[in-house]
This record gives C-alpha cells, structure tokens and sequence, in this order.
C-alpha cells in the first residue's frame, strides 16, 4: 500500500464504483466517500443541473477541486466518477494517495446498467452505446495506467467482488 490507506475506485459509469465501494469500505472499516456526492453537497444541485448550466468544463473544474481536497483525507474508500481520470492532475492525486482499483466492465454491460439512467449528462445521446464505446476506448487505457488492482466487473453478484478485493487490500497490506 503506498504512505496512506485509502482505497479509489475508478471505472465507467456503471461499472459498480459506488455498489462495491460502500461495501468495501463497509468491511475494511474505513469511510466511504463518493465524489459525484460530494459536488452535489458542495452545490446543492445534482449533476445534470451543473451540467446544463456550466458545460461539461465547468463541472471538470469542480470535480478536480473535490478531488484533490478527498485524496488529502486519510482512511477512505472514494468512489469517483468515471470522467475523473482525463485530468493528469486527478491521476497524479489518485495514484500518489491511495490504491488505485479499476473495476473494468465492457460496453454492452455498462448501457445495460445504465439505461434506465437520467442521471449520466453524457449517456443522454442518440446512441448510449456507442458513447459508451468510444468512453471506454479513450479511458480504459488512462484507468489501467494509474491501476494497483484491475478487476472484472462484468455480471456476478457484488458481494463476491468485494470479497476477493478484500482479500487482494488485505495481503497488500500485509506485505
Ligand atoms: C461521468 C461520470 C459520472 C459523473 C458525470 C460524468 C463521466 O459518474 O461524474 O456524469 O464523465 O464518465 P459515475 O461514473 O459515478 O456515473
């Protein structure tokens, strides 16, 4: 584990970031943290709303800035959203803070999880599915590059997942 223990997840929208990361840190006994939640907090409107009225830039800057005020605190589990990677600054502060974890889902998965959503700015297009493509094509490489830990998180129940990522934090620490 590096100097602090903290657990972040990364991955597409829909990958199980915020399911698994609440149970996780449910069983390691740490705080869980979820940073699209904090930005709602700190504004008081939800996502879409800060989408509608500042673009897609202005929501980044406010992610960023939550970001690097979450991988300052110690004893979290974060869950973060899934865009939060195509900053080098957010990178750097996930990767220099905590163990990294990309839960790693294909496509076709992740517009199955996420269709019934209104809640995603991006996914709100003609063909989710598509986007969905291109989202993983541009970012799978930038979350595999900051990744301690890379997991399937294609179908199977949560709760399995989170086990053997216990497991996997578990023998990190202990090494
Ligand atoms: C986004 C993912 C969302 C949220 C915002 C943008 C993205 O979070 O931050 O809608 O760019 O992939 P989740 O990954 O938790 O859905």
């Amino acid at each position: 584990m590096p100097a602090k223990d903290n657990i972040y997840l990364v991955g597409l929208m829909g990958a199980g970031k915020t399911t698994v990361g609440r149970q996780l840190a449910k069983r390691l006994g740490l705080r869980f943290v979820d940073s699209d939640e904090e930005i709602e907090t700190r504004t008081g409107v939800r996502i879409p709303t800060i989408f509608e009225i500042e673009g897609e830039a202005g929501f980044r800057k406010r992610e960023a800035q939550v970001l690097a005020a979450l991988t300052q605190e110690d004893g979290v589990v974060l869950a973060t959203g899934g865009g939060v990677v195509l900053d080098p600054g957010n990178r750097a502060n996930l990767a220099g803070n905590g163990t990294v974890i990309y839960l790693c889902a294909q496509p076709l998965q992740l517009w199955e999880r996420t269709r019934h959503s209104r809640n995603r700015p991006l996914l709100q297009v003609a063909d989710p599915l598509a986007r969905l493509q291109e989202l993983f094509l541009q970012r799978d490489p930038l979350y595999r590059e900051i990744a301690d830990i890379v997991v399937e998180s294609d179908g199977g129940s949560s709760h399995q997942l989170v086990k053997k990522l216990e497991r996997e934090v578990r023998s990190r620490c202990a090494a």
